[in-house]
């Protein structure tokens, strides 16, 4: 059944205090439950409800004494005294058993949690909300050699472990690991000289991983001390390495659990990619335990509240220890590839939902990335003194509450002043603004006129205006900036901004450093793209000058059988030719709009579509590129190998970046001679992995193809990569076929959510492959989805959103598709989450 925002109730009694022992066992382990309840005065009248799922009750009793409660599915109900109350429940649970990979489960024979966001009831029986904080202590019994949960150690002995949470928290903050594990040591001493013990924990065989994601969480809490006034709070900091994990890690208070593939980080393994990933992730983890933890949500429905500004807070904090621009142009990229696409279909939902089915569902691209846009909206609004000084008054007003937008808006209005009623608008309405732009420019003043029209959305037709901030510079035709970067606050429907004074007619670089999460209509002429390209002084839309001339030229090549483009590999030679230039930046600009991008922007135009067209256009240009390029191309690959040892910063990555761009250039043309070269001298993943993706898309990666998986057969992240490239990299007739040999290879596992995602989710990252006319793609797709469902209901759940665009597409692919949808939600027993997701997708 669905879940309204507006229902919202509090919890008729306080949480005193929670006591847990865990008896563990792998089919049957036994935790008992003491927990003091409080009648909250006032509370609105209910009857006693705790949830509860999966569990096997052995006694419940009040003040000592046993009672019967009334069991259902979803948890129990029984008579309590009007007064304060000791409750205390023994259930059996059985994580060996337990796939679904919440609650208490097992992961190569290791102890784990993940309770966000209602997991805790498959533990015990609990009011399972965001809203009831206590103050948690636990008792682990076990044969493992290491027990650890919240908070800070109180005892231990020999197969026992005490803990003790001082921080009133949520349940779905809870966390408990025990297994054979060894640690990475470290300690970091606070700003206030709190001296705090760090450890990540391992499985045995990784603990040579760790070195660089214990470097990260210290840059993080120094960085949290210095931009945000925030210290830590617990005397240790756990991180622990799953195997098993449906997401990408998870901020327990003083225990964060992290899928091994965030947080485990060697040269050999890893590229510069998952580095700069495994950095931000750690920092994101760490930050919630200010977002997230001290400050929580009062409900589901604020989710955005934690994950939004956490999300920020990691963008900013990955600006400043890399690069600002190249971090900015990154998430743009993401931004659109996955938030613009939900937006733009059958998902789309206001950043603040208000209703749900499944909440696990609602961990979105519009949740998390739109999120932190309205964050930096924000900022730029108010600006960056008021941005903290409203910070530190979120900090002290509400530390220890499960809070709302409304408190955090509020915050806003009161340290600024400012009335952010429209502003909300943001929060509640879905879909993507489509900005449109028109100028004149008469007796040295320029205007600018601004429209804003968003789509209609699933259960919302009319979107009223919203605040929109957009940066905007003005240049001169030859090259300098009249107008340094200034924010017009758009607040109408349409609205115009002039500027007087100007010699001749400026240049305008609108939307600088992409000020808003909004798709931009301007007409423009190639000569004023590769201006901009050439001249702009953001290097955000200097780069998007780059990929709009890229973008139409394509749309050209699709749409009216149009050669590429030759002024656009003019100005981009000129920028890959640009020594002074920021190498990652020039990689950036050497990336093209994606097969999804396009497929995108050519429905908006009116257009279907055509998967292999898109797939066609994009191999053209790229040939097109390298035999324009082709003296430039050795120089940059030469000139941009990095020597001596290998490090994961910016600067180096930046290089390899360049250079690995310009290897899939040269590919094209010596058909993967300086890619097997590279291949075989490789000694860090970076290399090897972008060496490997060249031969594979020249057809000739079968001996690295073998040599690759008896090189890292033993390393099941490696193993990961392997997987993945050879989906990604087929030609689009075999990606189907590909797909379904290998899941039929012995190291395909669909109980690992890595693998998984690495083989079926990789394919939708082949588009025309998975779009492929015959439907093969899509067949493949949803049988293991149906095969996965029973097991795993939140991965299937999520990787149902490769489905998410198919109304762009023709009748013969969309009827291909529909048979599938209806195939999947036909399954008896389907998961409540993989039926929402589905029904979602059906009805567009
Ligand atoms: N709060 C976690 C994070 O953002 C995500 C955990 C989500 N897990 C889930 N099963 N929905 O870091
Ligand atoms: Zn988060």
């Amino acid at each position: 059944q669905t879940i309204y925002l507006s229902d919202y109730t509090p919890f008729g009694w306080t949480v005193e205090s929670v006591h847990l022992t865990f008896r563990l066992a792998p089919t049957a382990t036994r935790v008992i439950s003491k927990i003091r309840f409080t009648p909250t005065p006032n509370a609105p009248k209910q009857a006693f409800f705790l949830h509860g799922e999966a569990l096997t009750p052995i006694r419940c009793t009040i003040d000592g004494q046993q009672i019967t409660p009334t069991f259902t599915d979803t948890g129990l109900t029984c008579d309590v005294p009007d007064t304060a109350f000791d409750w205390e429940a023994e259930v059996e649970i059985s994580p060996a058993t337990n796939t679904a990979l919440e609650g208490l489960y097992m992961s190569n024979g290791m102890y784990c949690t993940q309770c966000e966001a209602e997991g805790f009831r498959k533990i015990t029986f609990y009011p399972d909300r965001p809203d009831v904080m206590a103050t948690f202590t636990v008792r682990i019994e076990g044969a493992e050699p290491v027990l650890l949960s919240n908070g800070n150690p109180i005892a231990q002995g020999d197969g026992w472990a005490e803990w003790h949470d001082p921080w009133p928290k949520p349940a779905y903050l809870f966390a408990l690991v025990a297994g054979d594990l060894i640690n990475h040591p470290d300690r970091f001493t606070t700003q206030s000289g709190r001296d705090v013990e760090l450890n990540i924990w391992v499985r045995p065989g990784d603990q040579d991983k760790c070195a660089f994601g214990m470097e990260a969480l210290k840059k993080s809490m120094k960085w949290d001390e210095d931009v945000y006034g925030r210290e830590y709070d617990l005397d240790i900091f756990n991180i622990v390495a799953v195997d098993d994990f449906n997401m990408g890690a998870m901020e327990n208070k003083g225990l964060n659990v992290f899928n091994s593939s965030c947080v485990l980080a060697s040269p050999d393994t890893s590229t510069d990619l998952n580095f700069e990933r495994i950095e931000a992730i750690i920092a994101h983890e760490y930050f919630h335990n200010w977002t997230g933890n001290r400050i929580t949500c009062r409900d589901w429905f604020q989710l955005c509240l934690k994950e939004g500004l956490t999300v920020y807070r990691d963008s900013q904090f990955t600006a400043d220890m890399r690069s600002e621009p190249v971090k900015r142009i990154s998430d743009v990229i993401q931004l659109r590839a996955r938030q613009f696409r939900e937006d733009n279909g059958p998902l789309a939902h206001p950043v603040r939902p208000e209703s749900f089915v499944e909440i696990n569902n609602f961990y979105t691209a519009t949740v998390y990335e739109k999120g932190a846009e309205l964050i930096g909206m924000l900022k730029t609004l108010v600006g960056d003194d008021a941005y903290y000084k409203a910070l530190d008054l979120y900090f002290t007003r509400h530390d220890g509450d499960a809070a709302t937008i409304e408190d955090w808006l509020k915050v806003f209005e009161d340290a600024t002043g400012r009335d952010l009623t429209q502003f909300k608008r943001w929060y509640s309405q879905a879909g993507t603004p489509r900005l449109s732009v028109s100028e004149a420019f008469t007796d040295g003043t320029y205007t600018v006129t601004f429209r804003q029209d968003t789509p209609p959305t699933p259960g919302q037709d009319v979107k009223d205006p919203r605040v929109i901030p957009i940066a905007v510079g003005l240049l001169n035709p030859n090259g300098d900036e009249v107008l340094p970067t200034t924010i017009l606050e758009m607040t109408e429907v349409e609205q115009s901004f002039t500027f007087e004074g100007l010699a001749t007619r400026p240049v305008p670089s609108i939307l600088r450093g992409f000020s808003a999460p909004v798709i931009l209509h301007r007409d423009s002429t190639n000569e004023e793209r590769a201006f901009l390209l050439a001249h702009d002084t953001d290097p955000f839309n200097k780069w998007e000058a780059g990929r709009a001339l890229a973008r139409d030229g394509l749309i050209r090549m699709i749409r009216n059988g149009d050669a590429p483009d030759t002024s656009y590999l003019d100005s981009l030679t000129a920028v890959v030719r640009d020594d002074t230039l920021d190498p990652a930046f020039r990689a950036l600009a050497l990336g093209l709009p994606s097969q999804d991008d396009l497929a995108q922007t050519l429905f908006d135009m009116g257009n279907t579509p055509d998967p292999q067209a898109i797939w066609q256009a994009l191999e053209t240009l790229k040939q097109a590129t390298a035999q324009h390029m082709q003296d430039l191309l050795p120089r940059i690959y030469a000139q941009y190998q990095v020597d001596g040892e290998y490090a994961p910063d910016a600067a180096q990555s930046g290089a390899r970046a360049l250079a690995n761009a310009a290897l899939g250039l040269l590919t094209r043309l010596d058909g993967g001679a300086q890619a097997q070269k590279q291949y075989d001298a490789a000694d860090n993943m970076t290399q090897q992995l972008a060496a490997f993706a060249c031969l594979l898309s020249a057809g000739n990666g079968d001996a690295a193809t073998a040599d690759f998986y008896d090189q890292w057969k033993h390393d099941r992240l490696v193993i990961d990569k392997w997987f993945t490239m050879q989906i990604v990299q087929a030609d689009p007739d075999q990606a189907a076929a590909i797909t379904r040999t290998l899941t039929a290879h012995p190291d395909f596992s669909m109980k690992n959510p890595n693998r998984f995602r690495a083989t079926l989710g990789a394919l939708a990252m082949n588009p025309a492959g998975f779009h492929h006319a015959s439907g093969a793609g899509y067949a493949v797709l949803a049988d293991w989805l149906i095969q996965l469902d029973p097991l795993n209901p939140q991965t299937t759940a999520r990787m149902c959103s490769s489905f998410e665009t198919w109304k762009r597409y023709d009748p013969d692919r969309q009827a291909l598709i529909a048979t599938q949808l209806d195939r999947i939600l036909a399954q008896p027993g389907l998961s409540r989450d993989t039926r929402e997701m589905v029904d979602r997708i059906r009805k567009a």
